[in-house]
């Protein structure tokens, strides 16, 4: 007989009185006397399975008995009524009374429950990745991630793109990350990089004439990883030809609201407000706000000009800022010691000097603020913020990057310690106009904000090639769901003069743009059409959509943040022989300090 014949989420009142063949895992086990009870589970539900000594032979029951959960066992048997009902699962109205059981294959002592709602560690759920996807919640992410990926194909189609797939061993492609290197052996002392994207082969695509190119495109990158980050991720990558960015914006909340759709079930009807950079960057310190809520910064730079404090003073003469943003109803909630925690965070992780407060009550200002201002700065300060009685301002002077990073940050920590955001609610915002360059503190020299490759706006052009590097806008887009970047793109650069001025002004000489794109580079004397793109985190989207606060939760078989793989175990070493074929050799030290 074959393996089965319905799945186990399939049974109704309706079948009652047919015989079936099932097989799937021993869910749980429960056993009466002359009764013994198993939950077959399957992909598609569950189905209550009977072994009952009046219906089955001895022996079938006995074997019933001493079989452990997980093993999976093919049964056949006739359906009935089931005399208690189950209404929180659609099989149980019915159970199935076995009268022939095949053990298919034994399970051993589990290293974790499979079945209920144990609170298993993560590290053990990667390490055990194939028992974990038999738990309901990832296999209901992989099941959504599916849908999502039927979703984003069945709209590309009807919209016209070609699935154009691209190389993964490759050369650098300039994300701005590291790149993981690949050795040829028959190359010897060469190396591959894989993708950090499909950047420089989709603006090819479109000078070849794809027209509309769209992949769900595996990207590398060696970065510091964090609870959205995966250093292989999973990307909805599109470029189309003879385009304006707003072919593109209008093409992609199609697509947004569509994958919404099919996905959660909503018929959401979700507007797509635009803001530039510069705004975001001034109301929400983040290019990537969460518009949830309402808290915003407020700049008192101004105000701080003429004070006496030295501390605020001298960022706002100099190229500084002094901003705040307001706690509303905070001024009890937040004690000495919350402030002291709100103080570490932003000094540890952003570099702030101080966190400065002033808190606004009932019986006036109760601030360590207080003696450096007059009573009447001290009303333009709390007018300036928006402070009611009952709120507290928290400041921050110093340069503008740590200024808006800290109090963007405290934003959203104010909002999730004090439950300030709907979590039923979903809200989309394009981010543009980002800036072509910012300057690397670290490496003394400016980089491409996004990639060298976006096209710059028509109305700083003349800036731009007259030598100018702040201020040049580029016509870009990313978009945010919910405080989260799962997209980003642009349109490019079609003229290879100006590609070629913006590696100058990047630093890099015509040898060494040559050397890492001539081909790229070459390809645009040859007729390009303008063109732009986007591309979408698959994995953060879906995170976010699904409203869990782990990348890991939504990736079949995810990576730590130390970049391992608890399953396989890779990073792995390898034998002596593979490295000689590549005529590579690990530096002694490093093997030690790895063990
Ligand atoms: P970008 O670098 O912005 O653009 O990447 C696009 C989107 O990919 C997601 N993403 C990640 N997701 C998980 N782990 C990571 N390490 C990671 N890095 C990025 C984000 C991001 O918005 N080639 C350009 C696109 C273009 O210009 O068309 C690119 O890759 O959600
Ligand atoms: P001080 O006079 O240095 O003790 O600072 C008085 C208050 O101002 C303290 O609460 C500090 O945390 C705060 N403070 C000092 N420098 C800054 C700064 N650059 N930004 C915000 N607050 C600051």
């Amino acid at each position: 007989m074959s393996y089965r014949t319905h799945n186990l989420g399939e049974l109704r009142k309706e079948n009652i009185g047919e015989t079936v063949t099932l097989s799937g895992w021993i869910d749980t086990k429960r056993d009466l006397g002359g009764l013994t009870f198993i939950d077959l589970r399957d992909r598609e539900g569950v189905t209550q399975i009977v072994f009952d000594i009046d219906v089955a032979e001895k022996n079938i029951v006995e074997t019933a008995q001493k079989l452990k959960n997980e093993s999976v066992i093919k049964i056949k048997g006739l359906i009935r009524e089931r005399y208690s009902k189950n209404m929180n699962i659609p099989t149980g109205e019915i159970e199935i009374f076995a009268t022939e059981l095949e053990i298919l294959n034994h399970a051993e002592v589990l290293p974790f429950q499979v079945s209920g709602s144990e609170n298993v560690s993560e590290s053990m759920r990667l390490k055990y990745r194939y028992l974990d996807m038999r738990r309901s919640q990832l296999l209901n992410n992989l099941k959504m991630r599916h849908k999502m990926i039927m979703s984003i194909r069945n709209y590309m189609d009807k919209e016209g793109f070609l699935d154009v797939d691209t190389p993964i061993l490759t050369k650098s492609t300039p994300e701005g990350a590291r790149d993981f290197l690949v050795p040829s052996r028959i190359s010897q002392g060469e190396f591959y990089a894989l993708p950090q994207s499909p950047q420089l082969f989709k603006q090819l695509l479109m000078i070849g004439g794809i027209e509309k190119y769209y992949q769900i495109a595996k990207c590398f990158r060696d970065e510091d990883l964090r609870a959205d980050r995966q250093p292989e991720f999973t990307q909805l990558d599109l470029e189309m030809s003879f385009v304006e960015q707003e072919d593109i914006l209008n093409l992609v909340e199609g697509l947004a609201k569509k994958v919404f759709e099919d996905v959660t079930g909503e018929n959401p009807n979700y507007s797509f407000p635009r803001m530039s950079y510069d705004e975001a960057m001034t109301r929400y310190g983040s290019d990537k706000p969460d518009t949830r809520f309402e808290v915003e910064l407020k700049d008192l730079t101004e105000i701080m000009k003429t004070t006496k404090f030295e501390a605020f003073k001298k960022w706002a003469v100099g190229k500084g800022a002094v901003k705040c943003v307001v706690a509303p109803n905070g001024s009890e909630k937040f004690s000495r010691k919350i402030i002291s925690e709100y103080e570490e965070y932003v000094k540890v992780y952003f570099g702030a000097k101080g966190l400065a407060y002033i808190k606004v009550t009932e019986d006036g200002i109760n601030s360590p603020l207080s003696k450096f201002f007059s009573e009447e700065e001290m009303k333009t300060i709390v007018e300036t913020s928006g402070a009611k009685v009952g709120d507290i301002i928290l400041i921050i002077a110093d340069n503008k990057k740590i200024v808006h990073n800290s109090l963007g940050a405290i934003r959203l920590k104010i909002a999730e310690d004090f439950n300030l955001i709907d979590k039923n609610e979903f809200k989309f915002l394009w981010i543009i106009d980002f800036p072509m360059f910012e300057y690397s503190e670290e490496e003394n020299r400016y980089q491409a904000q996004h990639h060298p490759f976006t096209a710059i706006k028509a109305e700083h052009m003349e800036a731009f090639m007259g030598g100018e590097m702040e201020k040049i806008l580029t016509i870009s887009h990313d978009l945010i769901l919910n405080g989260s970047e799962i997209g980003g793109g642009s349109l490019r650069i079609f003229d290879p003069k100006i590609q070629e001025r913006v590696f100058e002004k990047l630093g890099l000489s015509f040898e060494e743009a040559r050397e890492k794109f001539g081909f790229f580079i070459d390809a645009f004397k040859y007729g390009a059409p303008p063109h732009g793109g986007l591309a979408f985190g698959i994995d953060r989207w879906l995170m976010v959509m699904l409203k869990e606060s782990s990348i890991r939760d939504v990736i079949p078989f995810p990576k730590t943040n130390k970049g391992q793989c608890l399953m396989t175990e890779a990073p792995g070493n390898v034998a002596v022989e593979q490295l000689e074929e590549l005529s590579l050799k690990v530096a002694l030290e490093v093997k030690e300090e790895n063990k």
